[in-house]
């Protein structure tokens, strides 16, 4: 997946266009470029450069006169051809004259590109994209305009693709198309823009326009003019309440280390109108008692992070909903054979809405006449368009690769939407009371929580020296391991982890070798004792051992600690709210330490938008 951006206006689209990048740089980064056009007819000029755009493509610009009210440009994460110069987008056709950025996958690029390539066309990259501006100019070359050029031109794609074109012959237009990956256009007095996602657009509009797929967008710069089914629509404008300094750094090193500052602020927005004393209103959520008690399962699906919050949840949905709930990997589950009906709830939570095989798993989950709901943080994204009833977690935007207040936050609603459930179908035993009557008084803990980090930083300074560490816990403990030792992983580079702590004597106990860090999390009284002898397992082999806990004086665990982290837990329940903060800044802290660009690790990005 990458960033694409797009304008044409009044001022200097360089500026704009490198602006909109770097916003969007969360998506893609390992190469970038732009085309730039004049109001004329002049040859379009191409930057484009391998690597992160401070180091490579704004350089370039800074160094050229470019000038230009119109620019399109992109940010990449490779999937056809290696990053580099020649493979970065925009890619141009034979005559230099129409220039194209894309994102997503063309999957009969290699027909298409074999067929141009007989009727003479020049490639120059390894890149998919590529075939669009040749097709794109066999139908100029036959007459068309642009807007019939890239009409005729999609109609022999498949796959996901959000294209910006521009064509030097058309100068001050610029066209936007949408298919299964997000588009957006902005809407100022100064000009329009296109773009993959919000905060691109923030500094210039808060009017956007959220294309559908199959929507053709043709901008000019006083006028936007939008197809759909090949007849032309009004466009429905959206107002996005953001503030844009939310999408800054406000003076933090790292959005990652503000994002997890943020989650108090998080909880409270997610909870507000929501919760009042002991009640919940989920007005969106359309399963009435008759519904749920035809339920058969549940399936919580998701990717990465969200599968973990699917992880942490699932034990609460069950118990108040009493059906089998089975969080499920979505690039494993879109591929299964499950037995799924109208009487299978099947819940999508994903942060950017956008994840290819998480909606996938929801585009088969209707094809099945399933009730699907959405958790997602990202308003008019797709799942959140595609789904029976949609909840936004209020996070804001976030920006870091690495997912932190989205995740509590995804998980501070599912929390919220199995309490309702429960409520909605009776729960007679009084196990959602129990859960909300806490969750107001949660942010206040988690800000004093955040507000004393300096054993967490000795922790992070231990591990930070190792290659290998492990990460322990029992039933909800396992869950919040596991979400620990993926933030290790992905920002640190760290070779991490997690077991549920009765396994480790099946196998792994293997590995654990003298000072090898071992980071238990033990905060389930019915499991404490238990996790207890794990720990001891462990010591026993020499593992140096950071214990995190909510009865740090009383648990008998922590004898056998090195370092011990306490946490608030209000009800077991709560405690993965409060470990995943000191997992993340364990994993911050550690990436700090070892010099790792933590808001854009190698080869990640912020939403995987192709399979
Ligand atoms: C988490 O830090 C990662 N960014 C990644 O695992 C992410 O959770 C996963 O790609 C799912 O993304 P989504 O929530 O936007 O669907």
């Amino acid at each position: 997946m990458c960033g694409i951006v797009g304008y044409v206006g009044v001022n200097d689209a360089s500026d704009i266009l490198l602006e909109g990048l770097k916003r969007l740089e969360y998506r893609g980064y390992d190469s970038a470029g732009v085309a730039l056009c004049t109001s004329n007819c002049d040859p379009i000029r191409i930057f484009k450069k391998k690597g992160m755009i401070e180091e490579g493509l704004e350089t370039s610009l800074r160094g050229s006169h470019t000038g230009g009210v119109l620019g399109i440009g992109h940010t990449r994460w490779a999937t056809h051809g290696a990053p580099s110069d020649d493979n970065a987008h925009p890619h141009c056709d034979c005559s230099g004259e129409i220039a194209v950025v894309h994102n997503g996958i063309i999957e009969n690029h290699r027909a298409l590109r074999g067929r141009l390539e007989d009727a003479g066309h020049i490639f120059t990259s390894e890149v998919d994209t590529e075939v669009i501006p040749h097709l794109i100019e066999e139908y100029r070359e036959g007459g068309d305009d642009l807007l019939q050029a890239v009409q005729r031109t999609v109609d022999q794609l498949e796959g996901a693709y959000a294209l910006a074109v521009v064509d030097a012959r058309t100068p001050g237009l610029m066209i936007g198309v949408r298919k299964d990956s997000p588009l957006i256009v902005g809407l100022s007095d100064e000009g329009n823009f296109l773009a993959s996602d919000v905060p691109a657009v923030l500094p210039h509009t808060r009017d956007i326009v959220i294309l559908e797929d199959g929507d053709i967008a043709v901008l000019g710069e006083d006028e936007v003019q939008l197809y759909r089914d090949s007849g032309r629509v009004e466009p429905e404008v959206t107002h996005i309440d953001w503030d844009p300094m939310e999408a800054k750094r406000d003076g933090y090193p790292h959005f990652m280390l503000k994002e997890i500052e943020e989650q108090p602020a998080a909880w409270e927005a997610t909870l507000r109108e929501r919760l009042s004393g002991s009640s919940i209103s989920l007005p969106e959520v359309e399963l009435d008692r008759e519904a749920l008690d035809e339920l058969t399962q549940v399936y919580l699906v998701g990717c990465g992070t969200s599968y973990h919050a699917g992880m942490a949840a699932a034990p609460l949905f069950e118990r108040l909903l009493q059906v089998p709930v089975r969080p499920v990997i979505a690039s494993e589950f879109r591929y299964g054979k499950q037995c799924m009906d109208d009487r299978t709830l099947v819940i999508l939570i994903s942060q950017s809405g956008e994840t290819a095989d998480t909606l996938a798993c929801l585009r088969s989950a209707r094809e099945r006449a399933c009730p699907t709901i959405a958790i997602t943080n990202v308003v008019g994204s797709s799942m959140g368009r595609e789904c029976d009833s949609v909840l936004y977690t209020r996070a804001g935007p976030e920006i870091s690769v690495a997912s932190t207040k989205t995740y509590t936050a995804q998980l501070l609603l599912l929390y919220m939407l199995a309490c309702e459930l429960g409520v909605r179908r009776g729960d007679c035993e009084g196990i959602a009371g129990d859960v909300l009557r806490y969750l107001p008084d949660m942010a206040e803990m988690e800000r004093s929580l955040l507000r004393d980090v300096e054993e967490i930083k000795r922790v992070a300074g231990y591990v930070s020296g190792w290659e290998d560490a492990f990460f322990i816990g029992r039933g909800l403990d396992f869950a919040a391991a596991l979400e620990g030792q993926l933030k290790l992983k992905e920002i640190s580079y760290i070779h991490a982890e997690a077991y549920p702590a009765g396994e480790l004597k099946h196998g792994t106990l293997a590995l654990i070798e003298e000072g090898v860090p071992v980071i238990a999390v033990n905060t389930q009284d019915e499991l404490r004792g238990k996790m207890a002898s794990n720990i001891e397992e462990v010591r026993a082999r020499g593992a140096w051992l950071a214990l995190v806990t909510d009865q740090p004086d009383d648990d008998e665990a922590a004898e056998y600690a090195d370092m011990v982290i306490p946490v608030p837990s209000p009800a077991p329940e709560l405690a993965p709210f409060f470990v995943a903060a000191v997992l993340q800044l364990v994993a911050y802290y550690a990436a700090v330490m070892r010099d790792c660009p933590v808001d854009r690790p190698r080869n990640l990005a912020k939403s995987v938008t192709v399979e």
